[in-house]
């Protein structure tokens, strides 16, 4: 489905359904990207931390490695990511539960961090669940996020989409560079738009490294994010044919190597005021986003 302003509106439910396929695809970077996020949003021992839109669990086992007491509840919609995360080294200080960021199920000032990483761009209404993430936090505590830079920083995305749009003109609206809060200091913005006190944001590199090009590609074709999903619904033969454009432009006419990339993230942290109205975030149906 389109926007007026010809932007994708994206159905998450349907290109986040498969998580060992999530695993293969993306899993593995987020688990890369983890430990910088979670030293950037500050977590402590002792935290209760929240993981908004946890999926296959790789920030919350992130924020468990590094803590001996801190207790990490992570919330995902997709209901196989969070059987996946409950089953994927279980341990008590971790659980994972059926939950949308936009409607949070927890009480007012239940967490000392709440943090979000890879999810606000794919929300609907992100206003709206920054609000949420804000009222279930302590007043003083640290609410944090981080999306890819997919515009230019998310090079394994970025190769992707440019080959997509040059081999399939059609698929513009689908690259993932047109969805909100990707690019340098909108999260910023939006955190400051929420109220949310000293915001900070940064960039969080890490490296990608692809054993051959079928390590690049062969996770496209599992229909997982909005990448996956356009792939998926290509015939095989078009499939082979962006394929081949993305390994000439990959390898050029070389013989199948390891690949590097890079992939950067934006990164927002701030504090709850300390006169944070915790009460009173009305019914999905009756907002609208800010
Ligand atoms: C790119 S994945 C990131 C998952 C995980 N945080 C990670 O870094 O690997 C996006 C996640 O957002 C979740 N998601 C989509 N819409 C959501 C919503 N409205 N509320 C909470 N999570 C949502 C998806 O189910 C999926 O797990």
């Amino acid at each position: 489905m389109l926007h007026a302003a010809g932007v994708i509106e994206y159905t998450p439910r349907s290109m986040f359904s498969k998580a060992d396929a999530y695993e293969r695809f993306m899993g593995r970077w987020s688990r890369c990207l983890a430990p910088a996020f979670v030293a950037f949003s500050d977590v402590r021992d002792g935290d209760a931390v929240l993981d908004v839109g946890s999926g296959t669990g790789e920030l919350a086992f992130a924020v468990r490695d590094v803590t001996s007491t801190a207790r990490i509840t992570g919330v995902d919609p997709a209901p196989d990511y969070v059987a996946y995360a409950s089953q994927n080294g279980p341990d008590p200080r971790v659980r994972f539960e059926l939950g949308d960021a936009q409607e949070l199920p927890f009480g007012d000032a239940t967490f000392e961090r709440t943090l979000s990483m890879l999810v606000l761009n794919f929300v609907p209404d992100a206003a709206r669940a920054v609000r949420e993430m804000m009222r279930v936090t302590k007043p003083g505590g640290v609410v944090a996020a981080a999306v890819w830079d997919y515009a230019e920083g998310m090079q394994m995305l970025r190769v992707f989409w440019d080959e997509a749009v040059a081999f399939d003109p059609a698929a513009t609206p689908r690259d993932e560079r047109h969805m909100p809060l990707c690019t340098r200091g909108e999260l910023a913005s939006s955190w400051a738009r929420q109220g949310v006190e000293d915001v900070s944001e940064s960039g969080l590199d890490v490296a990608l490294h692809f054993a051959s090009f079928d390590d690049y590609w062969a996770p496209f074709l599992l229909g997982q994010g909005p990448a996956g999903a356009y792939v998926a619904a290509l015939s095989p033969e078009r499939q082979a044919a962006l394929a081949q454009r993305l390994r000439t432009r990959l390898l050029g006419e070389g013989v199948d190597r390891p690949i590097d990339m890079r992939a950067r993230a934006w990164a927002v942290k701030g504090t709850v005021p300390s006169t944070h109205a915790t009460a009173g975030v009305p019914s999905i149906a009756a907002t609208t986003t800010a």
